[in-house]
């Protein structure tokens, strides 16, 4: 579980680095670049989501940040071949995990399967990013619409008990991996729409108060106007994460004042 400071800085490594060599050598050198930052930066800078056989040994070397995987499953213990529940996770040295992923959606993640993911990564007290994005927009609107459906769709099936450790991340999929971020309007739109949907389920409360990230394109020149102009508490990060250079550039940029 996580003490998050906001903002939030996640970073999505998904198939990268190719070995646990360069793995290491990266958070090495980022840690090393916030320690001697000029910036003033939080104890625990970032949160790093990594392939699951690169958490141990990441999790012993990271001083600054927090390591977490990109997906959890949902099935319990028992007679389930090749996934990872969040309880080994957890017991692995992982803090948080990400669930809903588009990337993972697109392989035939069901509302059900999410709603049980997140289900089972609160209970063992694993932070959970959830992600909610629409493929294309419409004129009218009705992506807003069907973000607010999905949101209340998954979320009514978990126990809401449930829900303190849990951080949404708005990614429209069609910003990520290319060059076109949403715009910070176009964020703070959606952001507006998603904690109205929560706002429906669990209470005004706690939309205000639950923490909202965006991802999808997001580089060091646009970053800081996500959290200062659209919503957000935080960003969920890929390729500009996989840089250490973009990555750290990240960091400082929204922590200046
Ligand atoms: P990019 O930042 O590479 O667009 O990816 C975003 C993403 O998928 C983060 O989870």
């Amino acid at each position: 579980m996580i003490k998050c400071t906001v903002p939030i800085i996640v970073g999505n490594w998904k198939t990268t680095p190719e070995t646990l060599d360069i793995a290491k050598k990266f958070i090495k050198q980022l840690d090393k670049k916030i320690s001697s930052s000029k910036t003033k930066l939080p104890k625990k800078s970032y949160l790093l989501a990594v392939t699951d056989i690169f958490i141990p040994h990441l999790n012993s070397i990271s001083t600054r940040g927090y390591i977490g995987s990109q997906n959890v499953s949902g099935t319990g213990i028992g007679q389930v071949t090749g996934v990872n529940i969040p309880s080994q996770l957890l017991t692995g040295g992982a803090s948080f995990t990400i669930v809903g992923h588009s990337e993972v959606r697109k392989q035939g993640e069901t509302v059900d399967a999410r709603a049980h993911k997140v289900t089972l990564a609160l209970q063992s007290k694993l932070t959970t990013i959830l992600c909610f994005g629409e493929h294309t927009r419409d004129k009218n609107g009705n992506y807003l619409s069907e973000l607010e459906e999905d949101v209340k769709q998954t979320l009514s099936l978990v126990d809401r008990k449930l829900f303190e450790n849990l951080i949404i991340a708005y990614e429209p999929v069609w910003a990520i991996g290319g060059n076109t971020p949403a715009t910070a309007s176009e964020c703070f739109e959606v952001v507006i729409a998603l904690r109205r949907a929560l706002a429906s389920l669990v209470g005004i409360d706690y939309a205000k108060k639950v923490h909202v990230l965006y991802g999808g394109a997001v580089a060091p020149d646009n970053a800081k106007n996500f959290i200062e102009e659209g919503g957000v508490d935080g960003l969920l990060i890929g390729r500009a994460s996989q840089d250490v250079s973009k990555f750290i550039d990240i960091i400082n940029s929204c922590y200046i004042k």
